[in-house]
């Protein structure tokens, strides 16, 4: 495994609609350990393929506190959505900051799997949040276009 390097916002790969993967192959399988040892290392709870600067339709996620629940979605489709929630978010890819963005509470996700399985995924809160933000990359879409009022320094908000 590797740790790739994470493009920044105003590289032109993350403004791209990353394209379908047909089937999994020895360089996506790794791809995906190398997005998990990079999402891991860079502390963020999910990576997408157009942040290491490869247009496939792949995303990684752990939402989990012990770091040990990864979660590997190819060509990932959100089928359904309930509920809304306003939060902050934040970007590897935009370091530093955090805005407020409303997302669905709920979604439901087909995916394929690292054996090209079709997979179905429900997610709530965070972890549904974490995927809306994911699947955005995927069309070259970054969370700061959704965000309401101003991007802030997230070590300034105060937990309550
Ligand atoms: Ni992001």
């Amino acid at each position: 495994m590797a740790i790739r390097r994470i493009r920044i916002q105003g590289d032109s790969v993350l403004t791209k609609t990353a394209k379908e993967i047909p089937e999994v192959t020895g360089r996506i399988r790794t791809l995906a350990e190398d997005m998990l040892e990079t999402m891991y290392d860079a502390e963020g709870v999910g990576l997408a393929a157009p942040q290491v600067g490869i247009l496939k339709r792949i995303v990684v996620i752990d939402v989990s506190e012990e770091r040990n629940q990864p979660v590997v979605l190819i060509n990932p489709v959100i089928v359904e959505a309930q509920g809304e929630q306003t939060g902050y978010e934040g970007c590897l890819s935009v370091p530093g900051k955090s805005g407020l963005v409303t997302r669905p509470m709920h979604v439901r996700v087909k995916a394929r799997n690292l054996d090209f399985e079709e997979v179905e995924l429900e997610a709530d809160e965070f972890f549904a949040r974490a995927v809306c933000h994911e699947l955005d990359h995927l069309d070259g879409c970054l969370y700061v276009s959704k965000v309401e009022g101003e991007l802030i320094d997230p070590t300034t908000l105060e937990e309550e």
